[in-house]
């Protein structure tokens, strides 16, 4: 391991201690890599500057969870502290001090010994929001009786990766801002115990004083520059753009492989499913790697190591990313842009870029939001590179060309300007604040402002006549719930139709809040049918919310199988992992989902939601995120033996409330076979994994003409658009629908 005190950031550690002393606000940028994330929060530790009564902690905002938990870990091996992927409340860690813990959605590793707290500013927003109020009916809040309880344990707060401007951290430096010059005037009013909140903005790249500029009440705000230790990087192109780019990447991988001296390799890829497939192909090239080194009379190739990192990891498969190399070995890590700036992997000395990113776009053509994959800035491009570089001189193989690079845009869009604001004007207005008049810093367009608006109205969340903007009750209650607002509205719809439909939904939602699908899109064609026909029985005719649900309670029971008829945990683990192999269903991800619903089964009580399982509250009390605890096969031993009971599901009220004040998720059935939604925009056809795919009406005794209106998930934008997971709305549903709206 690199000695921490040889980074960079060790040289200006006197100075950034002394500066955030000295003045409400700091500015701090840094090369990637060279020590801001993991030391600063441990110099203001060290130094002190911590008020000693009360329990105050520094605060580390991350724009994402694998990087906050990451961190969070490493920073606590340093310090000598308990891992806080192991904390739990009360539990006794052989004496290690707990100072580090981390809290990302649906988990919080942190006690009331934690100093350091690393969180996604997601979380960060969650907290400023408070709980519900205590009056109900009374949505109106300002924002002063919100501020009263929040952030009253931060005395730092650190808001990293600023450069990246994801809404979430946009938001989080407008209102952090607010609560700054907040605690500001209390104490100069004179009211006891309140302390100031200082503020450290971090960033990689030099857009340093457009922050500077933002925080300064009449003062200039400092900005530092800790000076980075870059190696020159030599930089290949295509001569050609690529076809296909996985494809492209595998062999230039294979290529630096069995020619290049040893050094790690990072991969810049899109998203997870790419990942794996390129994984699928690496494995099978290595393994003929010695039979092919002997043809060719060379000596053995070394061993290739691949690891995957993107967001779905759990903290034990992020972490063997960091992991030293082993002798005659090269690793290769597959990432998405989360090894840009958040995270830096040592050992690496060659970069393949595909020059492309995976993100959310809103089209306010289509006033939907799709994913989509899109090259890169010039600046990402740049720093990709630049990974090639930190130890030594490296190489980055660009899988595009020269050209293509000159016309790449020159930095990223920020994502305020790009997606959809439904989510964080509901979270404004549940503050008490107003999203069109907040202090952004960097306004987005009043037409995505208005749009979120309509969104919020359908969802019942706000009242927008004459003007003016109402919070609702019902809107409160949304906001008050960590989901998406349309989750939340399905929770409380749900609810409504008795504690049956509402456990349906709490599920559901749980799977659909998940990093990924709970089934794998098997590629290979024969393979996939073999995957199809072992799902079949999950399958239910109204598309595939209920075949999920099908999907994750039969989990539920081969679970209580195997643990019933194994002596030993052991065993009735692997037999698990048998059984998702054979029904093609990721096993990280229902892990991920039983974790998530663990949590929402907490949140439902909170929030007075009543489930028909609520019985088995008590098993469901602590979290042990992704550990594989036999406390996880309780509560669902129980709760199979429940579901058994009632054999035949009947999802008929679940898919009423999937509509339900989401109008802009519904579509008709146009002549030619695809779909529109109701509020008209262009037309997509069903995506191909679809239960209710044409292709597949025939298997399923599925005929055309009953699929007349649908309710989606989601739209994907690839060459076509397409909808995913999809069910079947019923027309007197859908004029129901239509009334209530
Ligand atoms: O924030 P900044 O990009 O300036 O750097 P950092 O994230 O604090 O990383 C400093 C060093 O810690 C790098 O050399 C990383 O490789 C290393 N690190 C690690 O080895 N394992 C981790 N889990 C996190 C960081
Ligand atoms: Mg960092």
């Amino acid at each position: 391991m690199e000695a921490a005190h040889t980074l960079p950031v060790w040289a200006g550690k006197d100075k950034i201690v002394q500066r955030i002393r000295d003045n409400d606000t700091v500015i701090l940028v840094g090369e990637t890599g060279s020590g801001k994330t993991t030391q600063v929060p441990q110099f203001l530790l060290r130094e002190g500057i911590l008020p000693s009564e009360g329990q105050h902690m520094i605060g580390i905002t991350q724009p994402r969870r694998v990087a906050a938990t990451s961190l969070a870990r490493r920073v606590a091996s340093e310090l000598g502290c308990a891992d806080p992927a192991t904390l739990k409340e009360k539990q006794e860690h052989d004496g290690l001090p707990e100072w580090v813990g981390y809290s990302v959605r649906f988990d919080d590793r942190t006690t009331r010994h934690t100093r350091i707290k690393f969180l996604t500013d997601g979380m960060l927003i969650r907290e400023i929001l408070g709980p519900l109020p205590r009056r109900r009916g009374k949505p109106e809040r300002n924002f002063k009786e919100t501020n009263e309880y929040s952030l009253k344990r931060y005395s730092v707060l650190i808001i990293d990766e600023a450069h990246e401007r994801s809404l979430r951290t946009d938001m989080v430096l407008g209102l952090a801002k607010r609560i700054q010059r907040d605690r500001r005037n209390r104490i100069e009013a004179g009211e006891a115990n309140v302390y100031p909140l200082k503020i450290v903005v971090m960033s990689a790249t030099i857009d340093a004083e457009r922050f500077a500029q933002f925080f300064s009440h009449g003062q200039p705000v400092p900005i530092l520059y800790v000076a980075g230790r870059q190696h020159g990087v030599r930089l290949y192109h295509t001569e050609a753009s690529c076809q296909d780019w996985t494809d492209a990447a595998v062999r230039t991988m294979m290529q630096i492989h069995v020619s290049k001296p040893l050094g790690d390799i990072l991969v810049f890829a899109t998203g997870q499913e790419e990942i794996e497939a390129m994984a699928q192909s690496l494995k099978l090239y290595a393994a003929q790697l010695d039979a092919w080194a002997e043809e060719q009379g060379r000596d053995s190739v070394p061993t290739l190591l691949i690891r995957p990192l993107y967001a779905a990891l759990g903290p034990s498969a992020s972490a063997a990313v960091f992991a030293p190399t082993p002798k005659h070995t090269r690793k290769v890590v597959l990432a998405t842009n989360i090894a840009e700036t958040s995270i830096t992997i040592p050992g690496v000395r060659y970069v393949v870029d595909s020059g492309l990113v995976k993100e959310k776009v809103f089209s306010p053509q289509t006033h939907v939001e799709t994913l989509q994959v899109l090259p890169v800035s010039q600046s990402s491009s740049l720093q990709r590179a630049g990974r090639a570089g930190r130890e030594g001189p490296g190489e980055c193989y660009r899988l595009y060309t020269r050209e293509a690079f000159q016309e790449l845009q020159l930095q990223p869009t920020s994502e305020i300007h790009r997606t959809e604001l439904s989510g964080a004007a509901l979270q404004l207005y549940a503050m008490g604040l107003d999203p069109f008049t907040f202090d952004w810093i960097e306004p987005p367009a009043t037409s995505l402002l208005h749009e979120a608006v309509l969104q919020l109205a359908e969802l019942g969340a706000v009242d927008s006549r004459k003007d003016t903007v109402q919070l609702t009750p019902l809107g409160q209650r949304l906001a008050a719930l960590p989901v998406t607002p349309s989750y939340a509205r399905l929770l409380l719809a749900a609810a409504e139709r008795g504690p049956e439909v509402a456990s349906q939904a709490r599920d559901l939602v749980s799977i659909l809040s998940a990093d990924r699908g709970l089934f794998v899109d098997v590629a290979d064609p024969e393979k996939r049918e073999a995957a199809e026909s072992a799902r079949d029985q999950f399958v239910d005719t109204s598309g595939d919310h209920a075949t999920l649900l099908n999907a994750l309670r039969a989990y539920l029971l081969a679970q209580q199988h195997a643990f019933q008829s194994h002596s030993t945990p052991a065993a009735a683990r692997q037999e698990l992992k048998m059984w998702c192999q054979t029904h093609a269903i990721h096993e990280r991800t229902v892990k991920n989902v039983l974790a998530i619903r663990k949590q929402l089964i907490r949140i439902c009580l909170q929030h007075g939601i009543e489930c028909a399982d609520d019985a088995t509250k008590s098993a469901a009390a602590p979290d042990d995120g992704e550990s594989e605890s036999d406390d996880d096969a309780l509560i669902v031993t129980r709760y199979g033996a429940s579901s058994t009971r009632d054999h035949e599901q009947s999802y008929a009220d679940l898919l009423q409330c999937l509509g339900m004040g989401r109008l802009s998720h519904v579509a008709l059935r146009q002549p030619d076979g695809s779909f529109r939604r109701i509020a008209g925009g262009q037309s997509f056809k069903l995506h191909p994994t679809c239960v209710l795919h044409p292709s597949r009406h025939g298997a399923r005794g599925i005929s055309s003409d009953s699929v007349q209106a649908i309710v989606f998930e989601e739209l994907v934008m690839t060459s076509q658009t397409f909808a995913r997971t999809v069910s079947k709305l019923e027309p007197v549903w859908l004029q129901a629908l239509l009334a209530a709206s």
